[in-house]
């Protein structure tokens, strides 16, 4: 018996990654899909058969479903959340949950006003080694923190209606509040576009927390290798995540370096310990929030407020860089800091 239907809008390269996980999660089931590429729609008959599509998200907001979820390019996401919200849906809305601040603020707000779940796509908060890592971050395991590097590179996929700082680091800067608990102080950013005028392809952040903790986020599109790592260096011990060696995703290095009387460092070599971590598919957690939410009114993880604050800080970020020239670099203090 299902007691949750979805409607899901956009069916490009993550709409069917999606679709599967919220068509086989328990008592729930994805009613209909809308792209406005018809051609794109043949594809879902291969995939789900049984799920009722169309050319027009309008169809989704009539439908009778509970959660629409937008997996469009990021230009729509605040036009079609709100008519979501609009019509009494809960949304969840892939990442970022928009390209400004006053529509993330417009989203955050209509749906506290209507009593609605307002979710964006954050996968890597439900990311099972990110978590054990948050828990061994928190528990104080690594010492106090005194900066947190993050890469995030491969060769693609390139877009044209974003830069790279709006589609690759919303990962990382989610990841970097989940993780420490707090929000960025102050950020600057550099930013080269190489390939396509005026679309970095090439960015790095800075992100100070206050205190002595910063944090670095490179993304980038124009790179050989893949490489998704976040290192946290601990004045007691280091961690690395590396979402592309699954049999070793998290790695805790007993290593260190002290300062006894200056200019004497002692380095301190120990065991590095790979903590078992039970893997589900991130997508799959994350979907079942929604549905949770849905279901009880809780706050799921990746709540719009977390949605807002990621948007704010990627702002800030273009903000530093200058949105007309192709290479530039500024500082921002960002404001209420
Ligand atoms: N969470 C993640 O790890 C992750 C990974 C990849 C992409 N994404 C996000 O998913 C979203 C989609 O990315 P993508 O790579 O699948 O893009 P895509 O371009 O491959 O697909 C987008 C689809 O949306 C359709 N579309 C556009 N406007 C529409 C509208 N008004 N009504 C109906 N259909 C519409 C297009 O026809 C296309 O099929 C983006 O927000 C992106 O940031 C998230």
């Amino acid at each position: 018996m299902k007691d949750l239907t979805f409607g899901l809008i956009g069916w490009g390269y993550w709409g069917p990654k999606l679709a599967r996980n919220l068509d086989t999660l328990p008592q729930s089931a994805l009613a209909m899909v809308a792209d406005m590429d018809a051609g794109r729609l043949a594809q879902v008959a291969a995939q789900q058969p049984w799920v009722k599509t169309t050319t027009s998200a309008e169809d989704i907001f009539r439908a009778d479903v509970d959660g629409v979820v937008i997996a469009t390019p990021v230009r729509t996401h605040y036009r079609l959340a709100r008519e979501a919200l609009l019509h009494g849906k809960h949304v969840l809305v892939e990442k970022p949950l928009t390209d400004n601040v006053a529509d993330a603020e417009e989203l955050v707000e209509l749906a506290r006003e209507r009593g609605l779940t307002l979710m964006v796509g954050h996968t890597f908060e439900y990311s099972p080694a990110v978590n054990e890592l948050r828990k061994i971050v928190r528990a104080g395991d690594l010492g106090n923190i005194l900066c947190v590097e993050t890469e995030r590179v491969n060769l693609g996929l390139y877009r044209s209606d974003i830069n790279v700082i709006w589609d690759l680091a919303p990962h990382d800067v989610s990841i970097l509040l989940y993780i420490l608990g707090e929000t960025p102080t102050s950020v600057r950013a550099q930013a080269h576009a190489h390939l396509t005028p005026r679309i970095f392809d090439i960015a790095h952040l800075d992100l100070g927390f206050g205190g002595h903790m910063t944090a670095h986020v490179h993304v980038s599109w124009l790179h050989p290798c893949k490489i998704r790592r976040v290192t946290v260096i601990g004045d007691q011990r280091m961690a690395v995540y590396d979402d592309t060696n699954p049999a070793e995703m998290l790695k805790i290095f007993n290593k260190g370096a002290d300062v006894h009387a200056d200019p004497v460092v002692s380095y301190r070599y120990g065991a590095i310990t790979i903590p078992h971590i039970e893997w589900v598919e991130p997508l799959r957690l994350e979907c079942a929030d929604f549905a949770n939410a849905i279901r009880t009114g809780a706050q799921p993880r990746a709540h719009g407020g977390v949605g807002l604050e990621v948007v704010r800080i990627l702002a800030a970020a273009q903000e530093t860089v200058g949105s007309a020239r192709e290479t530039h670099a500024a500082e921002l203090v960002m404001a209420g800091s």
